[in-house]
C-alpha cells in the first residue's frame, strides 16, 4: 500500500517505529524499566507484537523498521503473517546500517554504516527475503552530507530501478547537519526525475533545526516522516522541571502526548513516529492529537509557543545523543 493511501485521520498521521523493540539494546532512556527482564528473541517478539496490535487497534497504519534494528523486520513479517486480513498498512524499512551486535546487549559495536551499491544489493535481498512484497518504502539509513548516496550514480540508478518496480524510495537523515543532507537529497535526480519521494528526519522540541528544510521537502511534494519526536525519551524523563511538564500539568495532558502534538502541529509533518516500547506508552503517544486540541482550546497558540525555550543548539543535542549508552 502506498503512503498516499494512509487514512486522513488524526491518528493516521502517527506511525510506529520498532527501533526500541527489534533488538535487546538501544539508546532510549528507560529501557531497564520498560523492557522484559529477559530480552530473549521470543520475549522481544512478543513485546513487538503487543505494541503492533495496540497501534493497529488505535488506527496507526504506518510501520517503520530497518535492517539494523536486529530482528525488527522479522518480527513485523511474522505479525503480518499472523494477520493475513491486514492489508491496509504501509511498511517502511531502511538499508545502509548493518546490525553487528548478534543479540548481545553489551556488544562493543551495535551497527556499522555503509552506503554502497554492494550494501544496497545485499540488504535489499535480505529485506525482501523477510518482508517479500509487503515492502512499500525503502529508505537510505541516516544520510549525512558526506554520504556516497548523494553522488554515486550507479547506486542512484539502482535505487531508481527499485522505484520503477513500485517500491517508494526515500532517505533518513541524522546528525547536526540534517538540513544540508535533506537539501542535497532533494536535488538528486535520475533521468530528470527526483529520486527520493520521502524524507525521514529527527525533529523535536530539543532539536528543531531541520524544520525549514522539512517544510521545503513537503512543499516539493515529498512525504515528511518525523523520527525521535521524544528525543529518545528525554522529553518524558526530563519533563518534570521543564516548560513541557508545566504545560502538561496546566492542561491535564501528558508530556509524551504534548511533545508529539508539538510536531503534529507542523503542517509539513505528514507522519510522526512513535517509538513506544510498551502498550501503555503507545496508548499515551496516540493521544497526541487530542492533546493538541486540548492545548489549542485552552491556551491557543501561546501554549506551544512557550515550549520553544526547550530548543538546544544542534551540535550540543547530537553530542548528547551520541553519548547515550546502548542498554
Ligand atoms: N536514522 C533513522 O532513520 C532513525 C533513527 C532513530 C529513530 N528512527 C525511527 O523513529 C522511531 C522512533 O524513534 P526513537 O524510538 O528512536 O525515539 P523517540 O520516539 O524519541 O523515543 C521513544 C522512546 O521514548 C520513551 N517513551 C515513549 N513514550 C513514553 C511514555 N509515554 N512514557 C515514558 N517513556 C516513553 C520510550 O523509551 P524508554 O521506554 O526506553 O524510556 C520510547 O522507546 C524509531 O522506532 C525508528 O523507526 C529512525
Amino acid at each position: 500500500m502506498s503512503l498516499e493511501r494512509l487514512p486522513a485521520t488524526p491518528v493516521g498521521r502517527i506511525g510506529l517505529g520498532l527501533a526500541a523493540v527489534g533488538r535487546p539494546a538501544y539508546i532510549n532512556l528507560g529501557r531497564a524499566a520498560d523492557l522484559p527482564a529477559e530480552r530473549t528473541v521470543h520475549a522481544m517478539e512478543a513485546r513487538a507484537h503487543e505494541v503492533l496490535d495496540a497501534a493497529y487497534a488505535h488506527g496507526v497504519r504506518y510501520f517503520d523498521v530497518a535492517r539494523s534494528y536486529g530482528k525488527a523486520e522479522q518480527f513485523l513479517a511474522d505479525w503480518l503473517r499472523g494477520h493475513p486480513e491486514i492489508r491496509d498498512v504501509v511498511i517502511g524499512s531502511k538499508w545502509g546500517y548493518r546490525y553487528t551486535a548478534d543479540w548481545h546487549v553489551d556488544a562493543k559495536v551495535h551497527e556499522v554504516k555503509e552506503h554502497s551499491r554492494a550494501m544496497f544489493d545485499r540488504q535489499l535481498a535480505e529485506t525482501r527475503g523477510i518482508l517479500g512484497d509487503r515492502l512499500d518504502l525503502y529508505q537510505v539509513h541516516s544520510v549525512t552530507p558526506q554520504s556516497p548516496v548523494l553522488t554515486d550514480r550507479a547506486l542512484q540508478e539502482a535505487l531508481a530501478a527499485l522505484a520503477a518496480e513500485g517500491v517508494t524510495v526515500g532517505v533518513s537523515t541524522s546528525g547536526p547537519e540534517q538540513p544540508a543532507a535533506l537539501r542535497a537529497a532533494l536535488e538528486v535526480t535520475v533521468a530528470g526525475v527526483p529520486l527520493f519521494s520521502t524524507v525521514q528526519a529527527t525533529y523535536n522540541l530539543l532539536e528543531p533545526s531541520a524544520g525549514a528544510a522539512l517544510a521545503e521537502a513537503h512543499a516539493a511534494g515529498r512525504t515528511v516522516i518525523v523520527k525521535e519526536a521524544l528525543a529518545n525519551g528525554r522529553l518524558v524523563h526530563e519533563a518534570a522541571k521543564s516548560p513541557l511538564g508545566h504545560l502538561a500539568a496546566r492542561t491535564g495532558t501528558a508530556p509524551d502526548a504534548l511533545a508529539l502534538a508539538a510536531v503534529l502541529r507542523e503542517p509539513w509533518a505528514d507522519l510522526v513516529l512513535s517509538g513506544a516500547a510498551t502498550r501503555d506508552q503507545l496508548d499515551g503517544n496516540v493521544s497526541a492529537p487530542a492533546a493538541l486540541r486540548t492545548v489549542e482550546d485552552t491556551e491557543g497558540g501561546a501554549g506551544f509557543a512557550g515550549l520553544s525555550a526547550l530548543a538546544e543548539p544542534a551540535p550540543a543535542y547530537w553530542r548528547h545523543r551520541s553519548g547515550l549508552p546502548w542498554a
